[in-house]
């Protein structure tokens, strides 16, 4: 690459970060009064999975400053069988629904979206969680379901390089990949759009780092992904939906040390 075309990277790269210049003559589709599309997307397959909702019978860190305190990024992981309510109350606090507006207008969930249109969908690589078989899945948040997209056996080699050789994510217990149904907000904010992505997934990836901490779990925020291989995988056609980000998490491994430190510690 030469430097002329890294700066134009760069600077397309800067653009896609600021709003586009106001046209007061812009419409969006929404405004075009086109269809509205799907709230999310619909079940690939025919099957889907019940996930229990009892999450009273977890044990729920309940010291909300601790929870903040100790959340880190967590990349070592005990390996041991991550039950199917922690799973569920994973998914259930990054993108749960709690409530369905309008005539299918759109929905609330447990994290904010601009214009609650909630453009991303959630799919998992699953290794070792109780009653699943070992696999790729897709999450159906209007339902709290999942749904097996096709079992595996030995995904390490595959998470090594759909997180670009990051080989500590093969041990997590899920690998949760988050992809982005560009039009389910380009039809609201149409060329405004794309900022407001970057922005909303940050809320899920900060859920899902309070979520893991609160169960005494650990994970991390991936933003380097081989995007073609994971497309592929999951049936993706990398134009209108396209893998965005990770965030693997696992059992803790035992040498790792929640740190709790004193929040003035730092300015005194
Ligand atoms: C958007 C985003 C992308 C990240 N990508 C990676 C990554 O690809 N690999 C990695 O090891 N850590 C990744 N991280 C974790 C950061 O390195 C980590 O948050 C940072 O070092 C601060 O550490 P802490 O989370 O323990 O406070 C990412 C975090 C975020 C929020």
């Amino acid at each position: 690459m030469d430097k002329q075309y890294i700066d134009q990277l760069i600077k397309k790269g800067r653009d896609s970060m600021k709003m586009p210049i106001e046209d007061p003559e812009y419409r969006s589709d929404q405004d075009l009064k086109l269809p509205q599309p799907i709230l999310a997307k619909e079940a690939m397959r025919s099957e889907s999975i019940d996930l229990p909702i009892d999450f009273e019978n977890l044990s729920i860190e309940n010291d909300f400053l601790r929870i903040i305190n100790t959340r880190q990024s967590v990349r070592n992981y005990s390996e041991e069988e991550l039950s199917l309510l922690e799973l569920s109350y994973l998914l259930w606090c990054t993108q749960g629904v709690k409530e369905i507006r309008g005539q299918n207008y759109a929905t609330i969930r447990t994290v904010p979206c601009g214009g609650a249109r909630h453009q991303f969908e959630t799919y998992m690589i699953i290794q070792n969680v109780e009653s699943l078989e070992d696999g790729y899945y897709h999450y159906l948040p209007l339902i709290h379901k999942i749904e097996c997209l096709s079992t595996h056996q030995d995904l390490k080699p595959f998470i090594i390089k759909a997180l670009g050789d990051q080989a500590w994510a093969a041990k997590a217990n899920i690998n949760f990949f988050y992809s982005v149904v560009a039009y389910r907000c380009e039809w609201r904010y149409g060329i405004y759009a794309h900022r407001v992505a970057l922005i909303d997934v940050g809320h899920i990836s900060q859920n899902m780092y309070l979520a893991a901490t609160s169960i005494h779990l650990g994970g991390c925020g991936v933003g380097y992904l081989n995007e073609a291989v994971l497309n592929e995988a999951f049936e993706l056609d990398g134009e209108e939906e396209f893998m965005f980000y990770a965030f693997p998490v696992g059992t803790l491994d035992k040498n790792i040390k929640l740190t709790v430190k004193d929040p003035y510690d730092f300015i005194r």
